[in-house]
């Protein structure tokens, strides 16, 4: 299996992308960092012998994300799974060099732009996508028309709501276009995400309030490498199972909302 992996550089996805090298996946470690990268192909590498390879790439921008996947294409003859795990959680409103507010860039745009480039590769393959998705979707009050929340309140949890509501609305749509696309909620996972928040305050220091990067990463990699990341395409699975959802994480006229509304923002255009 030829797996990518986004974020894989820290967190969840670090601890994914050794989990699916101990289960014998041939990985591309995508992340931000080189360095904190270069760590985790490290480990990948005492496990299995073999270095992956490791590919930067910043998510605030649609050029990098074009030219990481032109890499990624030029180096996977076969993507059998793409793990959209990179994310953000931020309590200051930032915008991107594209317009866009960050977080609906970071988790959102970018991996929506970079499936699509890969898309014709995954299905050669007929692979896989896996997205890593949050409860916090549930409070996603997302509008096509006003992704950066210009023209409605804004606070860094109701745009984060609004970006992982997102996530279940793409995988929705990918699995409408044929693709074998399921997200998951990974767990209250003690992580430096959502950094200074006092939610994450509490699962840092709280007992009993967060879980440890393996037990996300479990629920992660069931779905890269079980039956039921196939079989169960347009899913959001919590705690191994899929999940029921509110409407606006399922709602097939919102989801195709949101595609149109990505493709303008991207610039991408479908073959
Ligand atoms: N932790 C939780 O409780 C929880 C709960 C629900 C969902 N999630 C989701 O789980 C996913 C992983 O988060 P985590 O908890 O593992 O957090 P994390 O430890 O902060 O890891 C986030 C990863 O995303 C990367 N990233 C952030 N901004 C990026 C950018 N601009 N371009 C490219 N990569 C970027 C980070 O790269 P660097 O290493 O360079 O920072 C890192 O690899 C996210 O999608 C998050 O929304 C987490």
């Amino acid at each position: 299996m030829n797996t990518v992996i986004t974020g894989a550089s820290d967190g969840i996805g670090a601890a994914s992308a050794l989990e699916l090298a101990r289960k014998g996946h041939r990985l591309v470690l995508v992340g931000r960092t080189a360095s904190k990268l270069s760590a985790v192909a490290d480990q990948v590498a005492a496990i299995t012998g073999d270095r992956p390879d490791t590919l930067t790439v910043d998510f605030t921008s649609f050029e990098d994300v074009r030219r990481v996947a032109a890499d990624l294409l030029d180096r996977c003859e076969r993507i059998d799974v793409l793990v959209n795990n990179a994310g953000v959680m931020s309590t200051k409103r930032q915008g991107t060099a594209d317009g866009h507010e960050l977080m609906i860039q970071v988790n959102h745009l970018s991996p929506f732009l970079l499936t699509n480039l890969l898309l014709d590769r995954i299905k050669e393959s007929s692979g896989r996508v896996v997205t890593t998705c949050s409860r916090a979707a549930k409070t996603g009050r997302l509008d096509p028309a006003d992704l950066s929340r210009e023209r409605r309140k804004w606070s860094g949890w109701l745009q984060y709501g609004d970006s992982k509501q997102a996530n279940a609305l793409f995988t929705v749509s990918l699995a409408e276009r044929g693709i074998a696309a399921t997200c998951v909620h990974p767990g209250v996972i003690r992580t430096g995400f959502a950094p200074g928040t006092f939610f994450m305050k509490l699962v840092l220091h709280m007992p009993g309030m967060g879980e440890p990067v393996e037990a996300g990463a479990a629920r992660l990699t069931h779905l890269a490498a079980h039956p039921d990341g196939v079989d169960h395409p347009g899913r959001y699975f919590a705690g191994n199972v899929p999940a029921a959802v509110p409407r606006q994480m399922s709602d097939p006229d919102l989801a195709a909302a949101l595609w149109s509304a990505s493709l303008a923002a991207t610039g991408h255009h479908e073959s």
